[in-house]
């Protein structure tokens, strides 16, 4: 095959196993998000560039380096979506929510599209599922959402550690920052390149950079909770105060910042030693509603890297026994009217298609793993019964259909 026939790179099929793994995920988060009342949106994969531009920051590496930008046939510039904040906030905008209540929960899950360096659980076509709540400043809505990330991560069993910083306000950012440029003024001799060159157009970034010399560049560097404002401080004293009274595992990280130039006050993560990477992320953005001509709405939000999380979840749901249906002969009506007596019982039953002779048909019921093999010939047919064989132990025995249906109720 050549080349032009594999998908793009970093784009990737999902299939066997790992359909299951993210079936899984997805129900967990689903499951959980609705049951906390939020509301599911259904975003468009395309924007105008502009939206993510204005919103992630012209400075970050998403908007400068990874999007994929094109023009339409009138020329103007759309983008495939990074990411799904942008979009709910142009929706919530658009749509007038805030005209019908005085806060929303929202969630959507779909696919997003950054061209980064493809590695293990780093892909240009990812899946995210994300939730954001509007209107809401009080900081027991970020405690929700930590909460809420802590029981995804307990569902799936995934060992994980959340991490949370505040990174401050319009009125306190300004100082932290000028404090933080001027600080690495003074490491600039051990910034790696591409820090040398963000130092001053996005500082926040380098805190982040995994380059050996920037980590240790920056070991002394000033911390954004040094300079909150009253407000921001007693935002972030309050949300500590809730998370100490649960019993969820966190820990502060004064280096947390994020990849996105929108968060304001809270930002959290949750990161996997493992994996060394983070598997969930979110925070404050209390901003982005009104810059986008929305009335002030504080807001804030998160989202689950679903491949990062199928990395390290090795327990698929649990399968439906599979009830394999093989008829011989010109019994089709009769293998459909058996296939019935599986219905709503919580089983996959199936009708084989494979043409052939018992032992041909037992082999392709093993290679699609059957539990239970039904043979329906003119026999059975004829005595109203089918032939049940558990593929496991081998054993068969005759049934009627009560007696079907007494053995699917055990
Ligand atoms: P983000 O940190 O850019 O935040 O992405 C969230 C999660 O998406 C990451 O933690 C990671 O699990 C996953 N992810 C990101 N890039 C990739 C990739 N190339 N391949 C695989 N997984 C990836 C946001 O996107 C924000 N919109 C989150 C948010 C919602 N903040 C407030 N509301």
């Amino acid at each position: 095959m050549t080349d032009k026939f594999q998908a793009p790179r970093g784009f990737h099929d999902i299939l066997n196993s790992d359909i299951k793994k993210f079936r899984r995920i997805t129900h967990v988060c689903r499951e959980l998000l609705e049951s906390h009342g939020f509301e599911e949106i259904i975003l468009p994969v395309v924007e105008f560039a502009q939206l993510f531009e204005k919103s992630i920051g012209e400075a970050t590496d998403i908007v400068q380096k990874e999007m994929f930008v094109f023009t339409d046939r009138k020329g103007r510039k759309l983008a495939l979506r990074p990411e799904g904040t942008a979009g709910t906030v142009r929706a919530y905008i658009q749509n007038r929510l805030y005209a019908f209540k005085p806060y929303h929960k929202l969630f959507y899950e779909g696919p997003m599209f950054r061209y980064e360096r493809p590695q293990a659980g780093r892909y240009r076509q990812f899946h995210q599922i994300g939730a954001e709540i509007f209107g809401v400043s009080d900081p027991l809505a970020d405690l929700e959402l930590i909460l809420l990330i802590g029981e995804i991560l307990n569902r799936l069993e995934i060992e994980a550690v959340i991490e949370i910083n505040s990174l401050g306000c319009k009125k306190c950012r300004p100082a932290y920052r000028a404090s933080l440029v001027n600080y690495l003024h003074t490491v600039a001799g051990n910034l790696c390149d591409v820090c040398l060159e963000r130092k001053d157009r996005n500082p926040l970034r380098v805190l982040d950079c995994k380059e050996k010399t920037c980590k240790e560049a920056i070991v002394s560097a000033p911390k954004s909770v040094d300079f909150l404002c009253q407000e921001c401080s007693e935002h972030y004293r309050k949300l500590k105060a809730y998370l100490q009274e649960t019993n969820l595992a966190y820990r502060e990280n004064h280096l947390l910042v994020r990849g996105l130039d929108y968060y304001t006050r809270t930002v959290f993560e949750a990161v996997s030693d493992k994996l060394d990477t983070t598997l969930i992320a979110g925070g404050r953005y209390d901003y982005l509603v009104e810059e986008f001509g929305g009335p002030p709405t504080p807001a804030l939000g998160f989202a689950v890297g679903v491949e990062r999380l199928m990395l390290l979840i090795d327990s698929p749901l649990k399968d439906y026994s599979f009830y394999l249906i093989i008829p011989f002969g010109e019994v089709h009506s009769y293998a459909l009217k058996v296939a019935e007596q599986f219905k709503g019982t919580g089983r996959r039953v199936e009708i084989s298609y494979r043409k052939g002779g018992l032992k041909k048909q037992l082999e392709f019921a093993n290679k699609v793993k059957a539990d239970y093999v039904v043979i329906v010939g003119e026999r059975e047919m004829k005595e109203g019964k089918v032939t049940l064989k558990d593929m496991k132990s081998g054993q068969q025995e005759t049934l009627s259909f009560e007696e079907i249906q007494s053995f699917l109720r055990c």
